[in-house]
């Protein structure tokens, strides 16, 4: 009898791990279709913003990249557009989201480019401070809050009137792991993203009854230039990949997939919720 309870276990998770290795191929080389929706993407011009305004356009979406530089938001427009995707597809427009003006303009310009928005990935962040979290000058604790939450804040409100006139529309944050597990070296920085893991709830709530749903991804150590300072050294690296089960940093498209899920109609029960993408880096239960 336990022989057979055995052996059925063994067929079970064989065929399981067969089907997991068939998905897991066919994640890679699958793509949704998210034709005729508009993403604005934060920070889009580098990094992990602009892997997402890659992924979303390659799925059909229109998308407005942006970041504070009008030299970067050309370069990613012309690294865009030589990947094949249309001009009409893909536009852009400088934005600190800090600024109110900037964020007005960002609207605007993918209003008039595109008539509407459905979704908003909200990717900007900055850490002015590295070390201990008691001597982060007050300055520098405001200018972090200021970029990482208070702006996902206001270019959510900003945008809740445009988003409520269209069919599954929705936000996703970025936050990070270290909103979990606070980096010793990052301590106001982490603060800021646990903050976001709260805006998620808060916000999710608020517009769970016009349907618009709200999610958050948490990166693990993603390969950017945010994250050089690790990356490139073989000593620091090598210590922290000791907390990564997968023994690697992720890559920025990693992080692309995972939105492209939440964005999509593939994710249209879920809201609300953080998802973390770290390799298996210690988060929650
Ligand atoms: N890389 C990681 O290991 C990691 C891990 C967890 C979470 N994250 C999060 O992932 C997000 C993206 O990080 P990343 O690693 O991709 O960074 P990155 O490669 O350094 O890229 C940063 C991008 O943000 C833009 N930017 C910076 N400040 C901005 C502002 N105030 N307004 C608008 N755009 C701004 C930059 O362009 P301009 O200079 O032209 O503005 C650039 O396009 C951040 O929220 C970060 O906290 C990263």
């Amino acid at each position: 009898m336990l022989r057979q309870a055995y052996q059925r276990i063994s067929q079970v998770s064989r065929g399981n791990s067969l089907s997991l290795s068939l998905n897991r191929n066919m994640a890679s080389s699958s793509r949704r279709d998210l034709t005729d929706r508009v993403a604005i993407v934060t920070a889009s011009t580098d990094g992990i913003g602009l892997a997402i305004a890659k992924r979303l356009a390659n799925e059909g979406a229109k998308v407005m990249i942006s970041s504070r530089k009008e030299k970067n938001v050309q370069r990613a427009l012309e690294e865009l557009h030589g990947t094949g995707l249309p001009k009409d597809r893909v536009k852009g427009v400088v934005c600190h989201v800090g600024s109110q003006t900037d964020r007005e303009k960002l609207i605007d310009a993918t209003l008039t480019n595109f008539g509407g928005v459905d979704i908003l990935v909200s990717n900007a962040a900055t850490n002015p401070h590295m070390g201990s979290v008691l001597d982060c000058s007050e300055e520098a604790w405001d200018k972090i809050f200021e970029i990482n939450v208070k702006a996902a804040f206001l270019l959510t409100k900003e945008l809740v009137p445009h988003l409520s006139k269209r069919k599954g529309s929705n936000v996703v944050y970025v936050s990070s792991i270290a909103g979990f597990q606070p980096f010793a070296v990052l301590g106001a920085y982490s603060v800021s993203k646990t903050a976001l893991l709260g805006l998620t709830k808060v916000v999710a709530q608020e517009l769970g009854p016009e349907n618009i749903r709200v999610n958050c991804v948490a990166p693990g150590i993603i390969r950017t230039r945010f994250s050089s300072a690790i990356t490139e050294n073989q000593a620091i690296n090598d210590k922290m990949m000791e907390m990564v089960p997968l023994g690697r940093v992720g890559e920025p498209e990693e992080i692309a997939g995972l939105v492209s899920f939440l964005v999509s109609d593939d994710a249209s029960y879920v809201t609300g919720e953080t998802y973390v993408a770290a390799g298996g880096q210690p988060s929650r239960l």
